[in-house]
């Protein structure tokens, strides 16, 4: 495994020349794929695969029906102002069918590892005739894997799996050395805007990973509707990253008088460097007030909200 470049050793020109030079050697006078969900690690690995290989580069938005409200359309939307082209591929019903009846947290990010790689990009793939993928598996992804912590989902050398073998086409990793801190500088060097360069990380099973038990589209929903109040209301906290998640036990309420055996949203607010550790924000009580209004105002069928006060160790950022 390479070395790590922490965001001090960092020479970001330096880093950007090899990094492009490498995409277009491995590439050759070939086609890449690459896959972007507009975190700021895919949206670097876009900008890098851009210049290396130009209109070479094809990529792709998977709509797995797991993402936050109106993000293919918004990411699409950044990209197109960068001069780069955004397919949007429609693959909801493959990830719905996927994570059908699944309540274990490892067997749901196994369930997206495989309809993702084997599956819709398998088929994309193929008929695109690429025999790379570009992704922007980051040294954090892989640290967590390796020790068995959470199976990231983008992680297979590391676990001694050769994409080439299970999945008919290799991975190119520009970004694995860094960690989140030095990725969101590359990002800026390569012309990507503060929405997207300073953008909170965001997991890739997304929204699946913000839902406690089954990940049936509804509850999906429910935690999306969360999650814009969170997102709002936590946008100016200096946080480096903060979530909406959804229990999977009921606890009694009352509405309208009559009792209501409703549902339950965590919200999770972090303080950290690059995601090993984090602490909880010490939000004031006034906002955590607002928020528990907002989000039952706003997302039927909840009754308790809670505020996440462990720090990580033991808890883990995502809850799943
Ligand atoms: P955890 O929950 O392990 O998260 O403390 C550490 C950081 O990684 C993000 N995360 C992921 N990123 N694929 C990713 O690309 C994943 O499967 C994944 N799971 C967690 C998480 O949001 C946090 O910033």
């Amino acid at each position: 495994m390479k070395k790590e470049i922490t965001v001090r050793e960092l020479d970001v020109e330096g880093f950007i020349r090899e990094k492009v030079s490498a995409i277009s050697e491995a590439v050759g006078g070939g086609m890449a794929i690459n896959a972007l969900s507009g975190g700021v690690d895919s949206s670097a690995v876009t900008m890098l695969g851009h210049r290396a290989l130009g209109q070479r580069l094809k990529t792709v938005f998977i709509d797995n029906g797991l993402m936050r409200e109106g993000e293919p359309q918004e990411v699409g939307g950044f990209f197109a102002r960068l001069g780069v082209k955004v397919d949007i591929v429609d693959a909801r019903k493959e990830f719905s069918g996927a994570l059908k009846g699944i309540t274990d947290p490892e067997q749901k990010r196994e369930a997206i590892t495989q309809t993702f790689y084997r599956h819709v990009f398998g088929r994309i793939v193929k008929e695109s005739g690429a025999k790379h993928l570009l992704q922007g598996t980051i040294l954090t992804d892989v640290d967590e894997t390796v020790a068995g912590i959470k199976r990231q989902h983008n992680v297979f050398e590391q676990l001694g799996i050769d994409p080439q073998e299970a999945f008919g086409y290799q991975i190119i990793e520009p970004l694995i050395q860094l960690r989140k801190d030095a990725v969101r500088k590359v990002g800026k060097a390569l012309g990507l805007p503060g929405e997207l360069f300073d953008r909170i990380p965001f997991p890739g099973p997304a929204l699946a990973a913000r839902v406690i038990g089954e990940a049936t589209p509804e509850r999906i929903e429910t935690v999306r509707k969360a999650t814009r109040v969170v997102e709002r209301l936590l946008k100016g906290a200096g946080a480096f990253q903060y979530m909406a998640i959804l229990h999977a036990d009921r606890v009694t309420g009352m509405r309208d008088g009559k009792r209501d055996f409703g549902q339950q949203i965590e919200v999770r607010c972090w303080d950290s460097v690059d995601a090993r550790k984090a602490t909880p924000t010490r939000l004031p009580f006034e906002t955590l007030e607002t928020l528990a209004r907002e989000i039952i105002r706003d997302v039927p069928g909840i009754v308790s909200v809670t505020y996440n006060i462990a720090p990580k160790p033991p808890s883990t950022i995502e809850a799943v």
